[in-house]
């Protein structure tokens, strides 16, 4: 039996809105010292670009330079993350698109972020989908509910109004920890992002 300390974390970015959300994510497992490897399909990185003031390149080198992470490309499918015999802790995709949500829960692995979260779906391993969109038809909702049934977990990236968050950050920031809490690499989340009951925090 091996550990799992070491084993990288899978991080796939698809074309949904919510660039920042995959940004957080990615920086919060480094600072934490998780490896991290990462795939984003096409669309992801058009989003990026309408939404983000870091170009993804930069963004890349930056990750890069912790000396913990590695990038695929989409088509890339002969990558470690495409096999079950290489182990991981699991994945996430953040943000997750309706048409990505369709292709993960109908096994079409057509590109390597579709392939890798098919591949911790066969492997039992930890898929947490952040999907963004609205609203929602019974197609999209079908979809999420068999892949929930699966064991898969769908975490909207639901803003925690009784924290009262300041920025789109401290919400990305907040979904990023809910995120590693669902992919069972955290105790819990951290203290100031914890409801603490109807009379506040001291
Ligand atoms: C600026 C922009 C925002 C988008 N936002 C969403 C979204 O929030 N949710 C979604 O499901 N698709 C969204 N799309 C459409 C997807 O990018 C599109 O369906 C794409 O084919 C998804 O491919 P992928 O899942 O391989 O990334 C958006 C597209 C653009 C250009």
């Amino acid at each position: 039996m091996t550990s799992q300390i070491g084993h990288p974390v899978v991080v796939g970015i698809t074309g949904a809105s919510g660039a920042m959300l995959a940004g957080s994510v990615i920086d919060t497992l480094l600072e934490m010292d998780m490896p991290v490897m990462a795939t984003a399909s096409s669309a992801a990185r058009m989003v990026w670009q309408e939404e983000m003031d870091e170009s993804f390149g930069t963004a890349l080198e930056r990750w890069q330079d912790t000396g913990d992470f590695a990038y695929y490309q989409p088509g890339e499918l002969t990558a470690p993350i495409a096999s079950g015999t290489f182990p991981t802790r699991g994945m996430a995709i953040v943000p997750c698109s309706m048409a990505t949500v369709a292709a993960v829960a109908h096994g079409m692995s057509d590109n390597l972020v579709r392939r890798a979260a098919d591949v911790c779906m066969k492997e039992r391993r930890p898929l947490v989908l952040v999907p963004r969109e609205t609203p929602l038809h019974a197609i999209h909702l079908e979809n999420m509910a068999s892949l929930a049934r699966l064991g898969v977990t769908i975490l909207p990236p639901e803003p925690p109004f009784y924290l009262k968050p300041k920025s789109m950050q401290d919400i990305a920031d907040f979904v990023a920890q809910r995120v590693i809490h669902a992919l069972g690499l955290s105790d819990a989340l951290p203290d100031d992002m914890r409801y603490e009951g109807p009379s506040g925090r001291a």
